[in-house]
C-alpha cells in the first residue's frame, strides 16, 4: 500500500457504504486516488506562482506525478501528489475540500498536503546539511518544486540505467551521502535504491524522500535500524551486479556509531532483556 493510500481517510468507506458496495458490487463511498489532469496541474502551478509554465510529465509514480516545468527560462521539477476523489459529500473535518462540483466529485486535500509538506521539509533539512539532493524551491498545497537534475530538458538517468566506470567509488559516495543525511540531518530515507538515485555529472543524487522518518529522542531505534538496514541492502544489491560484496551489518554499525539520540543509546541492551521500546 502506498503512503498516499495509507492515509486515505475513506479507504474502506463507512460501514453503510461498505454494505451498499457489497450489495451493488460498486465502489461508492470510497475515496479513490485519481490521476490529476495535466491542464489543471499546469493552471494550479502557474496560479500558485510555482512555475511560469509546465511542459510535460517526466514520470507518473504510485503517489505523485513529476513534471518538467519552467521558472522563466530555467527548467525546474514540479511534483504533484495525487488527490483522493469521492462521489460523496464529505465533512470538511476530513480534510480541506478544494473544489465543489455538486455531489459528484470532491477532492480531499489536507492529508495529501501533509505528504508534500513532509517531503519539502526533508529536502530542505538535507540540503542545509549538505546532502546532494535536488534543492527544494517552493511548496503550495499538494505541489512542490525543486531543482531539475539533468541537462537542458533531459532528466538525469536513474542509477540502475547507467554503466558505471568506477562503481566502488560511487557506492562509497552514496553511503557517504546517506550517512550525512542520517548523522547530520537525522533522517532515514526509507526507500533508497538504484531507482531513487539519479546519476548526473559523475555524481549520485538522492531523490524521492517523502517516506523519510526523522530520528530523534522519541524514535523507535529498532525501526530506525530496520529502515537503515533495508536501504543499505537495496544499495548493496545494485552493486552486486558489479561483483562488489560488502557486509551490510558493518555499514549499519558505521551509521549507528555516528548517531543515536543520547537517551536511546542502550536500546540494544533493552532489546536483549526483552524490553522492546515499541
Ligand atoms: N529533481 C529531479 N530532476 C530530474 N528528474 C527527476 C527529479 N525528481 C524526480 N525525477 C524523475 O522522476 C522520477 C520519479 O521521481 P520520484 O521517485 O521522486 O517520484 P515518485 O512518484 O515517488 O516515483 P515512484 O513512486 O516511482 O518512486 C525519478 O526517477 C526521476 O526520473
Ligand atoms: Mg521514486
Amino acid at each position: 500500500m502506498s503512503r498516499v493510500d495509507k492515509f486515505n481517510p475513506l479507504a474502506k468507506g463507512s460501514a453503510i457504504d461498505q454494505k451498499r458496495d457489497a450489495l451493488r458490487g460498486g465502489t461508492c463511498g470510497k475515496a479513490q486516488i485519481e490521476e490529476p489532469k495535466f491542464d489543471e496541474i499546469r493552471r494550479d502551478a502557474i496560479t500558485f506562482n510555482l512555475a511560469t509554465d509546465v511542459l510535460y510529465p517526466i514520470s507518473a509514480g504510485k503517489e505523485a506525478s513529476i513534471f518538467l516545468a519552467l521558472w522563466k527560462d530555467h527548467p525546474i521539477v514540479l511534483k504533484a501528489y495525487r488527490l483522493w476523489s469521492t462521489p460523496h459529500k464529505l465533512s470538511t473535518t476530513k480534510g480541506h475540500i478544494r473544489e465543489s462540483s455538486g455531489k459528484k466529485t470532491r477532492w480531499i486535500l489536507g492529508l495529501i498536503e501533509d505528504i508534500a509538506v513532509a517531503e519539502f521539509d526533508v529536502l530542505q533539512d538535507c540540503f542545509n546539511a549538505g546532502v546532494r539532493i535536488p534543492t527544494p524551491i517552493s511548496r503550495v498545497a499538494n505541489y512542490l518544486t525543486m531543482r531539475f537534475i539533468g541537462d537542458g530538458e533531459t532528466p538525469a538517468p536513474q542509477l540502475r540505467e547507467v554503466e558505471l566506470d568506477d562503481p566502488e567509488t560511487v557506492m562509497n559516495e552514496i553511503f557517504d551521502q546517506y550517512l550525512k543525511m542520517y548523522r547530520d540531518a537525522h533522517y532515514t530515507h526509507g526507500d533508497l535504491s538504484a531507482y531513487n538515485i539519479l546519476w548526473w555529472k559523475n555524481h549520485p543524487w538522492i531523490i524521492d524522500v517523502p517516506q523519510s522518518e526523522t530520528v530523534n529522542k522519541w524514535s523507535d531505534m529498532n525501526k530506525v535500524e530496520l529502515f537503515l538496514r533495508r536501504d543499505i541492502n537495496n544499495v548493496l544489491k545494485y552493486f552486486t551486479s558489479y561483483g562488489i560484496e560488502r557486509d551490510p551489518e558493518h555499514i549499519l554499525n558505521v551509521f549507528l556509531d555516528a548517531y543515536i539520540p543520547s537517551n536511546l543509546r542502550n536500546y540494544r541492551e533493552l532489546r536483549n532483556e526483552g524490553l522492546e521500546l515499541t
